[in-house]
């Protein structure tokens, strides 16, 4: 089967795929937040038949939350496993957008062309590359190059509750000789990347109490304590002058970089001012004696997400609150473990409670890096596809973000994982005005046309 009919099918069918795109992301699946739950259902079931109307035998699976999307199609050669995610990140804040976050539409930018709305990148843009890519084989072949099984999940930026239980049960369903993930970046404009390490996650979410009630600031504030006050120091005493985390045993299990990866980080060529400068910054904060590209892809850190308490609202209030709240996440790398973490940084917090404060903890998912093995033949195969579609030749890159499930597809399932996606650094993920450009879609579609292609040569 030619692959050159597949790629033209592609290029001609661009904007009928950008309209069935842009009807996903009108979707609004917000796994996070409980008044989207129908949504998630929806986006669930649009899937289910989409991919039935290119052949595959597709069926909306239920778990205790969202969810998940499971499809196969029998073709020949090897079995490969599909990954994305058709949960989006909440809209928050509403007015920095600059239209509806779900009624989506393609704008002239001066760098080209974006489809913008939330989950255009994050990640309905790039789930739909893959689809589309099959769509064209399927239109041009009547058939697919390779046994595919497609696994969707609804609960990614969330956590991921249900997804171990539900790999562990379907198992055999969705095992494969490789897995394919598109929830990635490409390296810079032109440079398409394959992502060999992926930090962890841990979250949690504290919750300072101080008197048993709001009181006023002027009558109570001095002998009461102030719960913001003890949260605030809490916070302040998670780095030290250094930059590095504080939490004991924090670094357990942190590896120096290997000299020959980091020779060929090096050799990337990223440029830190201008990684900085995009958003607004030039100095780069974090540990002291490392560089950028360092301290995002291979070490960890710590980032509060959210801290609030008290009077937040217009105007101003005298007021001395009894709670104080914020969620911390910690970035995770090598062999750190997430739950030993967890613990320590428990009683470290609760060893700094002054007296009469209670402390309350909640935790938000506890995922350890992942570190892919890139001796699997499909790693070759595939960086020559993408070689064959980008002006530059692919490279092999860290990522700064979490993807639980590519550590769980080795752990739980004994595959190798393939991190390959088409987002830029500038989409704005988890932002207002998040966008996917043109270009990622299309050329993102006949990069999975090409892999696909490569990997059933291997039959
Ligand atoms: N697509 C991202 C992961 C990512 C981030 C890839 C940045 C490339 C660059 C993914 O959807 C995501 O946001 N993951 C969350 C995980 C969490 C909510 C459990 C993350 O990294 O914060
Ligand atoms: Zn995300």
């Amino acid at each position: 089967m030619s692959l050159s009919p597949v790629l033209a099918r592609i290029d001609a069918d661009i904007t009928a795929a950008t309209d069935r795109l842009l009807d996903l992301l009108r979707i609004p699946s917000i796994s996070t937040d409980p008044a989207y739950k129908d949504a998630c259902q929806t986006a669930a079931d649009w899937l289910v038949a989409d991919l039935q109307s290119i052949g595959f035998d597709a069926s909306k699976r239920p778990t205790p939350g969202h969810p998940m999307v499971v499809a196969h199609y029998d073709g020949p050669g090897p079995h490969v496993v599909f990954y994305g995610h058709y949960d989006v990140q909440p809209v928050d804040p509403i007015d920095l957008w600059d239209r509806d976050p779900f009624d989506p539409a393609i704008e002239d930018t001066a760098k080209g062309k974006v489809i913008r709305g939330r989950g255009s990148s994050d990640d309905k843009g790039q789930l739909m590359t893959f689809i589309e890519a099959c769509r064209a084989w399927q239109a041009e072949h009547g058939t697919l190059p390779c046994k595919i099984t497609i696994f969707f999940e609804g609960e990614e930026e969330s956590g991921s509750p249900s997804l171990i239980p539900f790999m562990k049960e379907n198992a055999e369903e969705l095992t494969g000789d490789v897995a394919l993930i598109c929830d990635t970046g490409l390296f810079g404009e032109s440079t398409p990347a394959i992502v060999t390490m992926l930090r962890g996650l841990l979250g949690e979410e504290i919750t300072i109490t101080g008197p048993s009630k709001d009181l006023h600031s002027g009558m109570y504030g001095g002998p009461a304590m102030n719960p913001i006050r003890v949260l605030a120091e809490m916070i302040s005493r998670l780095h030290d002058d250094q930059g590095r985390v504080t939490v004991p045993d924090f670094y357990d299990g942190v590896p120096e970089l290997p000299d020959d990866i980091a020779r060929q980080w090096r050799d990337l060529g990223f440029d830190a001012g201008d990684f900085l400068g995009e958003v607004g910054l030039s100095t780069p904060a974090g540990e002291v004696d490392r560089t950028a590209l360092e301290m995002i892809w291979s070490r960890p850190t710590c980032e509060v997400n959210g801290i609030w308490g008290g009077y937040t609202g217009k105007g101003f209030k005298t007021v001395l609150p009894s709670k104080a709240h914020a969620k911390i996440s910690f970035r995770l790398v090598g062999q750190q473990d997430p739950h030993k973490i967890r613990e320590n940084l428990r009683a470290y917090l609760t060893a700094m409670l002054p007296p009469d404060c209670q402390i309350e903890f909640s935790g938000h998912g506890a995922s350890p890096a992942s570190q892919m093995e890139i001796d699997h033949p499909a790693f070759e195969q595939a960086r020559h596809a993408l070689s064959d579609e980008w002006p530059n030749a692919a490279a092999y890159v860290g990522c700064g973000g979490s993807i639980p499930i590519a550590g769980y597809f080795k752990t739980y399932l004994g595959m190798d994982a393939m991190l390959i996606g088409f987002g830029k650094d500038d989409d704005q993920i988890h932002s207002p005005n998040e966008k996917y450009d043109l270009s990622s879609f299309h050329k993102g579609t006949r990069s999975w046309a090409r892999i696909l292609d490569a990997l059933s040569k291997d039959a």
